[in-house]
Protein backbone atom coordinates (compact mmCIF):
# COMPACT_ATOMS: atom_id res chain seq x y z
CA UNK A 1 0.00 0.00 0.00
CA UNK A 2 1.26 3.65 -1.12
CA UNK A 3 0.26 6.46 1.58
CA UNK A 4 1.07 10.16 1.74
CA UNK A 5 0.32 12.29 4.71
CA UNK A 6 0.09 15.79 3.37
CA UNK A 7 0.91 18.47 6.60
CA UNK A 8 1.09 21.55 7.70
CA UNK A 9 2.38 22.74 11.31
CA UNK A 10 2.29 25.72 12.95
CA UNK A 11 4.04 24.75 16.28
CA UNK A 12 5.31 21.44 15.46
CA UNK A 13 2.57 19.29 16.92
CA UNK A 14 1.33 18.25 13.60
CA UNK A 15 4.78 16.79 12.03
CA UNK A 16 4.70 14.75 15.44
CA UNK A 17 1.63 12.92 14.37
CA UNK A 18 2.21 12.88 10.81
CA UNK A 19 5.59 11.01 11.42
CA UNK A 20 3.71 8.95 14.18
CA UNK A 21 1.44 7.92 11.01
CA UNK A 22 4.11 7.34 9.18
CA UNK A 23 6.16 5.01 11.18
CA UNK A 24 2.82 3.16 12.62
CA UNK A 25 1.78 2.60 8.68
CA UNK A 26 5.52 1.32 7.55
CA UNK A 27 6.45 -1.07 11.06
CA UNK A 28 2.32 -2.32 10.95
CA UNK A 29 1.66 -2.57 7.46
CA UNK A 30 4.64 -2.77 5.50
CA UNK A 31 3.74 0.58 3.46
CA UNK A 32 5.33 2.72 1.42
CA UNK A 33 5.01 6.42 2.73
CA UNK A 34 6.08 9.73 1.66
CA UNK A 35 5.05 12.54 4.31
CA UNK A 36 4.93 15.99 2.77
CA UNK A 37 5.23 19.31 4.60
CA UNK A 38 2.78 21.54 2.48
CA UNK A 39 4.95 24.52 3.93
CA UNK A 40 7.99 23.70 4.07
CA UNK A 41 8.08 21.73 0.71
CA UNK A 42 6.20 23.89 -1.40
CA UNK A 43 7.74 22.71 -4.47
CA UNK A 44 7.29 18.79 -4.05
CA UNK A 45 4.26 19.73 -2.81
CA UNK A 46 3.26 21.42 -7.13
CA UNK A 47 4.66 17.70 -8.23
CA UNK A 48 2.47 15.24 -6.07
CA UNK A 49 -0.48 13.52 -7.67
CA UNK A 50 -2.59 12.41 -5.30
CA UNK A 51 -4.11 9.68 -6.94
CA UNK A 52 -0.86 7.58 -7.47
CA UNK A 53 -1.34 7.06 -3.47
CA UNK A 54 -4.11 4.22 -2.30
CA UNK A 55 -4.58 6.83 0.78
CA UNK A 56 -3.94 10.06 0.83
CA UNK A 57 -4.04 11.78 4.84
CA UNK A 58 -4.34 15.28 5.18
CA UNK A 59 -3.22 16.90 8.60
CA UNK A 60 -3.73 20.49 9.75
CA UNK A 61 -2.97 22.68 12.76
CA UNK A 62 -5.87 24.41 14.20
CA UNK A 63 -5.74 28.01 15.38
CA UNK A 64 -8.09 30.19 16.45
CA UNK A 65 -10.79 27.93 14.53
CA UNK A 66 -8.80 27.66 11.64
CA UNK A 67 -6.94 25.19 9.37
CA UNK A 68 -3.60 26.34 7.84
CA UNK A 69 -3.74 28.06 4.72
CA UNK A 70 -1.74 25.67 2.95
CA UNK A 71 -3.58 22.15 3.90
CA UNK A 72 -6.90 23.93 3.15
CA UNK A 73 -5.55 24.70 -0.26
CA UNK A 74 -4.68 21.16 -0.93
CA UNK A 75 -8.00 20.22 -0.30
CA UNK A 76 -8.36 21.49 -3.62
CA UNK A 77 -6.55 18.38 -5.14
CA UNK A 78 -7.93 15.88 -7.40
CA UNK A 79 -8.56 13.03 -5.42
CA UNK A 80 -11.19 11.15 -7.42
CA UNK A 81 -8.87 7.86 -7.80
CA UNK A 82 -7.58 7.67 -4.32
CA UNK A 83 -8.99 7.75 -1.15
CA UNK A 84 -8.46 10.97 1.59
CA UNK A 85 -8.32 10.74 5.46
CA UNK A 86 -8.19 14.15 7.50
CA UNK A 87 -6.83 14.74 10.72
CA UNK A 88 -6.63 17.93 12.94
CA UNK A 89 -4.07 18.70 16.09
CA UNK A 90 -7.31 20.87 17.70
CA UNK A 91 -6.50 21.50 21.89
CA UNK A 92 -10.04 21.33 22.04
CA UNK A 93 -10.41 17.57 20.61
CA UNK A 94 -7.18 16.58 22.77
CA UNK A 95 -8.89 18.36 26.43
CA UNK A 96 -12.50 16.95 24.75
CA UNK A 97 -10.78 13.56 25.06
CA UNK A 98 -8.93 13.80 28.20
CA UNK A 99 -12.56 14.40 29.65
CA UNK A 100 -13.93 11.95 28.24
CA UNK A 101 -16.82 14.07 27.09
CA UNK A 102 -17.16 12.62 23.59
CA UNK A 103 -20.59 14.86 22.28
CA UNK A 104 -17.81 17.71 23.08
CA UNK A 105 -15.32 16.12 20.75
CA UNK A 106 -17.68 15.31 18.15
CA UNK A 107 -19.07 19.03 18.16
CA UNK A 108 -15.19 20.13 17.23
CA UNK A 109 -15.14 16.93 15.28
CA UNK A 110 -17.62 18.60 13.42
CA UNK A 111 -16.34 21.95 13.20
CA UNK A 112 -12.97 21.03 11.96
CA UNK A 113 -13.09 18.24 10.37
CA UNK A 114 -17.04 17.34 8.59
CA UNK A 115 -17.67 20.87 7.82
CA UNK A 116 -14.21 21.53 5.30
CA UNK A 117 -14.88 17.75 4.11
CA UNK A 118 -18.61 18.87 3.00
CA UNK A 119 -17.19 21.98 1.92
CA UNK A 120 -14.73 19.64 -0.23
CA UNK A 121 -17.47 17.18 -1.06
CA UNK A 122 -14.99 14.95 -0.01
CA UNK A 123 -16.39 11.31 1.42
CA UNK A 124 -13.00 10.63 4.42
CA UNK A 125 -11.99 7.48 4.48
CA UNK A 126 -11.22 8.47 7.83
CA UNK A 127 -10.93 10.72 10.27
CA UNK A 128 -9.43 12.07 13.66
CA UNK A 129 -9.39 15.00 15.92
CA UNK A 130 -6.35 14.71 17.63
CA UNK A 131 -4.68 16.91 20.89
CA UNK A 132 -2.57 19.53 20.95
CA UNK A 133 0.28 21.72 22.84
CA UNK A 134 0.24 25.39 23.64
CA UNK A 135 3.31 26.87 25.21
CA UNK A 136 4.34 30.40 26.66
CA UNK A 137 7.83 31.50 26.84
CA UNK A 138 9.06 28.68 26.80
CA UNK A 139 6.58 26.64 29.10
CA UNK A 140 4.05 24.33 28.25
CA UNK A 141 0.80 25.29 28.98
CA UNK A 142 -1.50 22.85 27.78
CA UNK A 143 -0.64 19.53 26.78
CA UNK A 144 -3.62 17.14 25.16
CA UNK A 145 -1.12 14.87 22.23
CA UNK A 146 -1.45 11.39 23.16
CA UNK A 147 0.97 9.21 20.90
CA UNK A 148 -0.93 5.78 21.78
CA UNK A 149 -4.11 7.24 20.60
CA UNK A 150 -2.54 8.06 17.02
CA UNK A 151 -0.97 4.72 16.69
CA UNK A 152 -3.95 3.11 17.81
CA UNK A 153 -6.23 5.33 14.57
CA UNK A 154 -3.38 4.36 12.15
CA UNK A 155 -3.77 0.71 12.88
CA UNK A 156 -7.53 0.83 12.19
CA UNK A 157 -6.80 2.89 9.45
CA UNK A 158 -4.24 0.54 7.79
CA UNK A 159 -6.19 -2.80 8.68
CA UNK A 160 -9.11 -0.92 6.95
CA UNK A 161 -7.03 -0.03 3.59
CA UNK A 162 -5.53 -3.37 3.62
CA UNK A 163 -9.12 -4.80 3.44
CA UNK A 164 -9.72 -3.02 0.88
CA UNK A 165 -7.15 -3.41 -1.49
CA UNK A 166 -7.45 -6.97 -0.85
CA UNK A 167 -10.75 -7.14 -2.01
CA UNK A 168 -10.54 -5.18 -4.97
C1 LIG B 1 -3.05 31.21 19.52
C2 LIG B 1 -3.61 29.82 19.57
C3 LIG B 1 -4.94 29.62 19.24
C4 LIG B 1 -5.50 28.33 19.30
N1 LIG B 1 -6.81 28.15 18.97
C5 LIG B 1 -7.34 26.90 18.99
C6 LIG B 1 -8.71 26.69 18.64
O1 LIG B 1 -9.44 27.58 18.25
N2 LIG B 1 -9.19 25.43 18.72
C7 LIG B 1 -8.42 24.36 19.10
O2 LIG B 1 -8.90 23.23 19.13
N3 LIG B 1 -7.12 24.53 19.43
C8 LIG B 1 -6.56 25.77 19.39
N4 LIG B 1 -5.24 25.96 19.74
C9 LIG B 1 -4.42 24.79 20.12
C10 LIG B 1 -3.68 24.22 18.92
O3 LIG B 1 -4.55 23.46 18.17
C11 LIG B 1 -2.45 23.41 19.36
O4 LIG B 1 -1.47 24.31 19.82
C12 LIG B 1 -1.87 22.52 18.26
O5 LIG B 1 -0.73 21.86 18.78
C13 LIG B 1 -1.51 23.30 17.01
O6 LIG B 1 -0.96 22.43 16.04
P1 LIG B 1 0.54 22.63 15.56
O7 LIG B 1 1.42 22.46 16.77
O8 LIG B 1 0.78 21.60 14.53
O9 LIG B 1 0.66 24.01 14.98
C14 LIG B 1 -4.68 27.23 19.68
C15 LIG B 1 -3.32 27.45 19.99
C16 LIG B 1 -2.79 28.72 19.94
C17 LIG B 1 -1.34 28.91 20.28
Amino acid sequence: MKCLIAYCTRYGVTRETSNVIAETLKTNFDAEVDVLDLKEEKKRAKSIVPNDYDLVIVGSSIRIGRWTKEAKNFLKSNFENTRVAIFVSSGRCGQAIEDGDMSEYEKYEQKYIDKIAEKRDLKLFAKRGFGGRMERGGEVQSDTWNREHIVEWTQEVGKKLEKEISNA
